[in-house]
């Protein structure tokens, strides 16, 4: 990796996926904040750079294996890859969390009032995910298919009409950002996703898999925002030219 100084959070986890785990550590918001350097996320977060590229420096020295590398995939390929396990993952588990969510509302609400805006605030995401999702599935990514087909045949331009995929690009970042500062505030209200003394087993599973629910989703906005979105708008413009 080239001086770790010089790069922005994103394109560092871009580079080498394992590296979130010291931003998420520090609970340093790599996905939809990640376009600042180390230094910014000083000012923001009050960690030293030098902690930050001595724990990176680690992680990327360590034998444990390299995650997938996202970076170097052709772009058909990362959409089918968020499809498959991101998309899938989300819609697999809002219906489970959806119903532990409203029975720990229902039975612990007097002892944790904090939970009854935790279950507004899911089922709200849940129902922008959903949509969300959807313009991505049906929309986005087959427009991202077709220029990869199109940039390999060196095809014509005239399938592609400028603006649309930036347009789509950027609503989907700005509902990225509306589910980061939702999950923020999720993880405020649990403290964390601390699990409280008097919690019941479905209590201890709810929080839990809530606390998966946002790792997952910074995983999968990441390779959005940061991989898939931007390669397609440069990829675009080169066909475009
Ligand atoms: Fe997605
Ligand atoms: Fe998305």
């Amino acid at each position: 990796m080239q001086n770790i100084e010089n790069l922005t959070i994103a394109e560092i986890v871009a580079q080498d996926y394992r590296t979130s785990d010291v931003f998420r550590k520090h609970r340093i918001d790599f996905c939809c904040g990640g376009k600042i350097s180390l230094l910014d996320a000083k000012q923001q977060y009050g960690i030293e750079p030098e902690t930050l590229v001595k724990e990176i420096t680690e992680v990327l020295s360590s034998n444990a294996s390299s995650t997938h590398a996202y970076n170097e995939w052709d772009l058909d390929f990362l959409a089918d890859f968020i499809e498959r396990t991101h998309h899938q993952f989300v819609k697999q588990e809002i219906p489970v969390l959806e119903a532990y969510l409203i029975k720990i509302a229902d039975v612990h609400g007097n002892n944790h009032p904090e939970l009854h805006d935790v279950k507004r605030l899911f089922l709200a995401s849940a129902e922008a995910l959903t949509t969300h999702l959807e313009e991505e599935e049906k929309v986005l990514f087959p427009m991202i298919r077709q220029l990869v087909k199109a940039s390999k045949q060196g095809n014509s331009t005239q399938d592609f009409q400028e603006e649309v995929l930036a347009h789509s690009v950027s609503k989907l970042i700005g509902e990225h950002e509306t589910e980061g500062d939702r999950f923020k505030e999720i993880a405020q209200l649990t403290s964390q996703y601390s699990i409280p003394e008097d919690a019941c087993n479905t209590y201890m599973v709810a929080i839990s898999k809530l606390a998966a629910f946002e790792q997952d989703l910074h995983q999968h906005i990441h390779l959005e925002n940061n991989i898939l979105f931007p390669k397609a708008i440069a990829m675009e413009s080169l066909i475009l030219q």
